[in-house]
């Protein structure tokens, strides 16, 4: 039996567009995406916290977790996994990577 499961590659921005420190949103094939730079690596998780109506692009990052500006929940910013209560539940986390120059994001 194969895996239906699609992945699909978008074009998100140049690297530049994501200094350290912090976070930004984006739009990768219709899904929100909130970016991050740790290093030299970015990662993405979806834009909405599992708890509530939150978007994580808003957050505070520090220690390689975003804090959910509503209830402070803390989310690994690699894994999408979440830290402490109120969060009962992860985010998904997205594949991003550079090609030729330009930030791609996988949904
Ligand atoms: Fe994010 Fe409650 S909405 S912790």
């Amino acid at each position: 039996m194969s895996d239906t499961s699609v992945i699909e590659w978008h074009d998100v921005g140049v690297p530049e567009d994501f200094p350290d420190n912090g976070s930004w949103p984006v739009v990768a094939g219709g899904v929100e995406v909130a970016v991050f730079r740790l290093g030299d690596e970015l990662f993405g998780l979806r834009d909405l916290c599992s708890h509530g109506a939150a978007k994580l692009s808003d957050g505070y990052v520090e220690n390689d977790c975003v804090e959910c500006p509503l209830h402070q929940g803390l989310f690994d910013i690699r894994t999408g996994q979440h830290q402490c209560a109120p969060l009962t539940e992860p985010v998904k986390a997205f594949p991003v990577r550079v090609v030729a120059g330009r930030v791609q994001v996988a949904v």
